[in-house]
């Protein structure tokens, strides 16, 4: 059963219209539809009609006509509710993601284009061609290796337990019986439900709404990744992360299944920017060794 937990949501939300699946911002459909290896005329039409996403409309029409006749431009799908992996800095999408995925396209001499959705639409935007590639501190997954394929790794992580400072919970034991909080979708959410059953686990669109559950006592613990955990628990007053890392994960960018062009391409870059030290700096930058 809770092995296909991914799939059946994909499916559920293939088989829905794909514009329900794209998360609140829909206007991102005909820019983000255009792939790279689509015309510029397509591009120039979707510029025209201000239907991209808010970082072009300060560039110039001329200077975004020149890239995308240059390269092209690679639309990448994200959930920007997981720092330091991806979050806003004002109305700016900022992180490790976002770092590394400019760097990769700068390296493809490509123009990056970043689209802001729920978790769980990321896979769909991907599958369905509105992005040409996920990357979201994205755990590779067997279920998910059914609808994209996955690059080479490019971080570690684990699911680790959040409480409140007070609470008896010391790990994975105590939440057999406990209200669990998770983000919708992700290897957290399976986690706990195999920890409490689907009956204790409570889903929410974010990380943080989870979070605000748990400091007004709504559940008893919330389950998420080390380091966007750490970023909740620096914020917020009265919690902390339990010893216990629950899980060994990696994570790498999704591609549509068979787009062996585009993995291909990813992967030549990723290596020199794990050769070259860029990789390690960006993410020493968010996460400063302790
Ligand atoms: N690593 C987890 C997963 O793949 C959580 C990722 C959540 N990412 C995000 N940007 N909200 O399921």
């Amino acid at each position: 059963m809770k092995k296909n937990v991914f799939a059946m949501a994909i499916a559920a939300c293939m088989a829905a219209s794909l514009a329900a699946c794209g998360g609140a911002g829909t206007a991102e459909t005909t820019g983000a539809q255009t792939t790279a290896a689509q015309t510029t005329a397509a591009q120039t039409t979707a510029a025209e009609a201000g239907e991209t996403a808010s970082a072009e409309e300060t560039t110039p029409a001329e200077t975004k006509a020149e890239a995308e006749a240059a390269g092209g431009v690679l639309v990448m799908a994200t959930n920007a509710e997981f720092a330091p992996w991806e979050y806003y800095e004002g109305d700016k999408i900022v992180g490790i993601d976002p770092e590394i995925a400019q760097a990769i396209a700068d390296k493809l001499g490509m123009t990056l284009e970043i689209e802001d959705m729920a978790f769980d639409s990321i896979i769909p935007a991907v599958t369905s061609g509105k992005a040409d590639f996920g990357a979201a501190g994205m755990t590779v997954d067997e279920d998910r290796m059914v609808f994209v394929d996955f690059t080479d790794t490019y971080a570690n992580a684990s699911q680790v337990i959040i409480v409140k400072e007070t609470s008896e919970i010391a790990g994975s034991a105590d939440l057999s019986d406990k209200k669990i909080g998770v983000q919708l979708g992700t290897t957290g959410d399976l986690l706990a439900t195999d920890l409490a059953g689907d009956d204790n686990v409570e889903r929410y669109n974010k990380g943080f709404e989870a979070v605000q559950a748990l400091l007004q006592d709504k559940i008893d613990a919330v389950v998420i990744d080390s380091a966007p955990a750490n970023v909740f628990v620096e914020q917020s007053q009265g919690l902390k992360v339990c010893d216990e890392a629950m899980s060994q994960e990696e994570y790498a960018i999704a591609v549509a299944k068979g787009n062996t062009e585009l993995l291909d391409k990813i992967n030549g870059a990723l290596k020199e920017l794990k050769e070259d030290g860029t990789i390690d700096a960006i993410m020493n930058k968010y996460i400063p060794a302790e």
